[in-house]
């Protein structure tokens, strides 16, 4: 008989990920487990789950264009005129006029030179620092920054240096240390423009003038920022009427754009670069053409609609107040990404459950996205969601937040839930330190 197998010990983490004792299966086993979850019907504020009608504040769709007919006719003519996908790269067979006219469109309508388009916001972030940083270069990089600009720094050959979240003194000091040690080295600061848990701004101006004084390159990843910050949506260095002194700023597409994909603008020549240098751009197929559609017929309407701008930063001060009326710490968010912090975590997947039951679709974030004892509600808001919404998602966050003890019916902090529950008096984020 043949010897069993031996043991594969690459698969290990995979089995410790189902003991009992692990937060997969204690989620699992106490009914709380909020991931994955599919959206059987998606209609802008509404989405159906499990056979419920529920108001979402959980997406990302900022402008609420992803069902605006326009946008649908757009996708849909693209699919008709060149096929359903590129079956390339940008380099080879997956160039389409309709890629050039986008890239022309958005560094026009960022104030920039050149863009290039990625497939993924997260494949502009991780081929950007990855082209542009090489060995013997130095990364300056926020605590906070999103997992694909972590990815960026790992695929580089520079060395990383990590900032502590939005501390300029402590960017400062470790640029002083490292230019007295390595003068030579080329140096990119590297920052959400906006922080996807916190919906904080990052500290633009003080970043140019860093930069500035240290010769480093400064790029701003703003895939919450573009359709959502500074005048008509152009982002933060916009907002801070900083365009022509911030080098490179990143985004998404699946957001305010209601697609897939990322750019990048910059000067010509260094986008001309990375367009022949990211791994992420030349060896991954390039963006379908309903895509790229779909984000031409967004910017068209971002311009012709200013209103949806304007709605979009009201509703997202009304909820801003609105939950710090009710007791509840938002942190210091400054756009329409609104954490509400609950603490504990699995009081958090409780305090989830019930929300979705009440009709409220939000998203949970629980470590290590953000520190232990400070798991919370990540909710953002749309351009289209009505008065009537915003007054019921506030008040099931109400009767939620009492039951659970995070509040008080009187509007102030509730008594400490199980565990960590101690972050609720912080009015500013801590470091997420991922
Ligand atoms: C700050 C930030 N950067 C980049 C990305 C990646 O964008 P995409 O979904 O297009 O890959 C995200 C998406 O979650 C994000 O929040």
């Amino acid at each position: 008989m043949a010897d069993a197998p031996a043991p594969r010990a690459i698969f290990q983490k995979a089995r410790q990920f189902f003991e009992p004792e692990g937060r997969y299966m204690q989620a699992k086993s106490a009914g709380v487990y909020p991931y994955f979850r599919p959206i059987e019907v998606a209609e802008g504020t509404r989405a159906v789950i499990n056979g419920k009608e529920v108001i979402m504040a959980g997406s990302n769709n900022y402008l609420g264009l992803t069902n605006h007919p326009a946008v649908v006719e757009a996708a849909q003519a693209a699919i008709e005129k060149y096929g359903s996908g590129c079956t390339g790269s940008r380099f080879l067979n997956g160039t389409l006029d309709l890629h050039l006219e986008l890239e022309a469109r958005l560094a026009r309508f960022m104030g920039k030179e050149a863009c290039v388009l990625f497939s993924t916001g997260y494949m502009t972030n991780q081929g950007v620092i990855q082209s542009l940083a090489g060995r013997g270069d130095l990364i300056f990089s926020d605590k906070d920054n999103h997992a694909c600009i972590v990815a960026g720094t790992q695929v580089s050959a520079a060395e990383t240096v990590r900032f502590r979240h939005n501390d300029m003194a402590h960017l400062r000091m470790l640029l002083e240390k490292h230019s007295t040690e390595r003068p030579e080295a080329g140096k990119l600061i590297v920052t959400d423009g906006v922080f996807s848990m916190s919906g904080t701004i990052a500290q633009v101006p003080e970043l140019v003038a860093l930069a500035e004084e240290f010769g480093a390159g400064l790029m701003l990843d703003d895939a919450h920022a573009v359709g959502v910050v500074g005048p008509g949506g152009k982002g933060t260095a916009a907002h801070f009427g900083l365009t022509d002194r911030a080098d490179l700023t990143t985004g998404t597409f699946s957001k305010s754009f209601a697609s897939l994909g990322g750019f990048v603008v910059g000067s010509h020549e260094v986008i001309e670069y990375i367009r022949h240098s990211a791994s992420a751009h030349i060896f991954s197929a390039s963006m379908p053409p309903a895509n790229v559609a779909t984000v031409l017929a967004c910017l068209d309407i971002l311009e012709a609609e200013p209103w949806r701008l304007e709605r979009l930063n009201a509703i997202a001060d009304r909820m801003r107040e609105g939950y710090r009326s009710l007791g509840f710490n938002v942190w210091s968010s400054q756009t329409p990404i609104i954490p509400v912090v609950i603490g504990d975590q699995m009081t958090s997947l409780a305090f989830w459950n019930d929300l979705l039951k009440e009709g409220v679709f939000v998203n949970p974030v629980v470590p290590p996205a953000v520190p232990r004892g400070q798991s919370l509600m990540r909710t953002s808001y749309m351009a289209t969601h009505t008065d009537e919404e915003l007054d019921e998602i506030l008040a099931i966050f109400q009767r939620v937040g009492v039951k659970h003890g995070i509040i008080t019916e009187d509007g102030k902090p509730g008594h400490l839930v199980s565990g960590h529950g101690d972050a609720r008096g912080e009015a500013v984020p801590p470091s997420m330190g991922r």
